[in-house]
């Protein structure tokens, strides 16, 4: 454990990030909510809620994982050893092997869409046959795992970093093309006040608690990713700068999609509020109808697969690296193991959505059940203890001392940081949490 790898660049560690935290969420669940929730007053609640919890989350779990240097459950035996802090290691293990069930199956049908859109056979297709067949979408599940585990084979700078390196950078240009072209479309002014004129009457308790659980998840916080991510940070990486940076450029890239998005909605006279159909139904037809649509198809699915990707390999970074340091196996074993629990489990999440569609649990197919399960249960239990952890428990000294690199930067957050993850953090968790058990 001592040569432990760690990101060769502090540009790499942030691509890693970002990669992480760019995902479905940004580009189609915040354009959504945003549109739904008052366009620019929610944007500002939004910004609001990753600085004052977001950020500090981000900033919390980066401490234990870049204190420890290691995986997400020796991490806490480490930084608090003798105690019982492991077993919110152990959670957020549990969450992350859960959410890579279903993710890998969408990142799955985000590779089918982009087949499809580079041999442009977008047309006739139909979704929902699609994803409740029993076959197609298994295959396509494994090619999302294959090309997961070939990445992390790599390992951490030759794998995860590399990859980010080169697959943000494209995302970005490809995101930069699809804003540009957005900006001649006939719906773009309509498009651009949904998202940027404050509507103050749509603000309600809800969109506040809508901007707290919209800033933690998209930031993969509570998932064990930045606990993962945070232990291959450089010694001399500034944690509170990387996560802003972090934090920025998620929020950027978000604001970005919702450029793409909603002008094109508006130009050909569709509600931009139809949930996940939008993304694979919709979009691709109104990218068909524009002119150069072909390659407009083409780079919307690219987008969206890399953004797929590359948080798909963060969250397989859990349990690739607790298999490694925990129960001493080699990268390539660790890697087969979560890529065969993956397959397993995302065979199960694909065939609920089709063939076990009549399985339910609490009234939910397999697939939202997990989904569920993790995003209004078991993370916010995380966040809640994480913060409690960081903010009464954890040694002040390990804080300062990583917020500071051995006081060589200045840590002026340390008590804001403090203060926020004592009281601040768990009550709107708390609140988030209640709102997920719709007590609130
Ligand atoms: N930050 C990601 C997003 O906004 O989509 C959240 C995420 C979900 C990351 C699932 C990783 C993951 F496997």
């Amino acid at each position: 454990m001592e040569n432990r790898s760690t990101f060769a660049t502090r540009m790499g560690g942030i691509a890693a990030a970002v990669g992480s935290a760019v995902g479905f969420g940004n580009i189609w669940r915040f354009p959504y909510i945003t549109g739904q929730d008052g366009g620019a007053a929610f944007l500002l609640i939004y910004v609001f809620s990753v600085l004052l919890l977001g950020i500090p989350l981000m900033v919390s779990e980066f401490v234990i994982g870049r204190s420890a240097h290691s995986n997400i459950v020796t991490s806490f035996k480490k930084v608090a050893p003798g105690t019982k802090w492991h077993w919110v290691g152990i959670l957020s293990l549990l969450v992350a092997i859960l959410i890579l069930g279903f993710y890998v199956v969408l990142s799955g049908w985000t590779l089918r869409y982009t087949y499809l859109a580079a041999i442009n056979s977008m047309e006739g297709d139909d979704f929902g046959a699609f994803v409740s067949s029993p076959i197609e979408p298994l295959l396509w599940t494994i090619a999302a795992i294959v090309i997961n585990a070939g990445i992390l084979l790599g390992g951490v700078q030759k794998g995860i970093e590399r990859a980010s390196n080169i697959m943000m950078p494209v995302l970005a240009v490809i995101l930069l093309l699809l804003v540009i072209n957005s900006c001649f479309q006939p719906g773009f002014s309509e498009g651009m006040s949904y998202l940027f004129v404050p509507d103050w009457s749509k603000v309600t308790g809800q969109v506040w608690i809508d901007a707290l659980g919209q800033a933690f998840f998209s930031l993969s916080c509570a998932m064990g990713i930045l606990i993962a991510y945070g232990s291959y940070l450089g010694d001399n990486t500034k944690v509170g700068k990387t996560a802003c940076t972090v934090a920025g450029l998620d929020t950027i890239i978000a604001i970005m999609a919702g450029i793409v998005i909603f002008p094109a909605c508006f130009s050909f006279g569709i509600e931009p509020e139809q949930g996940s159909s939008l993304v694979f139904v919709t979009l691709p037809r109104v990218f068909l109808q524009m002119p150069g649509g072909y390659i407009l198809g083409v780079l919307f699915f690219l987008l969206i697969t890399l953004a797929g990707i590359t948080s798909c390999m963060s969250i397989f970074e859990v349990p690739v690296s607790y298999l490694q340091e925990e129960w001493k196996m080699s990268r390539k074993t660790a890697v087969l193991c979560s890529s065969i629990w993956a397959l397993g489990l995302g065979v199960v999440c694909s065939l609920s959505l089709g063939l076990l569609g009549d399985v339910t649990l609490w009234g939910d197919n397999i697939f939202d059940f997990l989904d569920h399960l993790t995003s209004r249960y078991m993370m916010p239990i995380c966040a809640l203890l994480i913060s409690l952890f960081v903010g009464w428990w954890l040694d002040k000294e390990i804080i300062q001392d990583t917020i500071t690199n051995w006081q060589n930067d200045s840590g002026w957050y340390l008590r804001p940081l403090l203060w926020i993850m004592r009281v601040f953090a768990p009550i709107c968790i708390f609140i988030i949490f209640l709102s997920g058990l719709g007590l609130i």
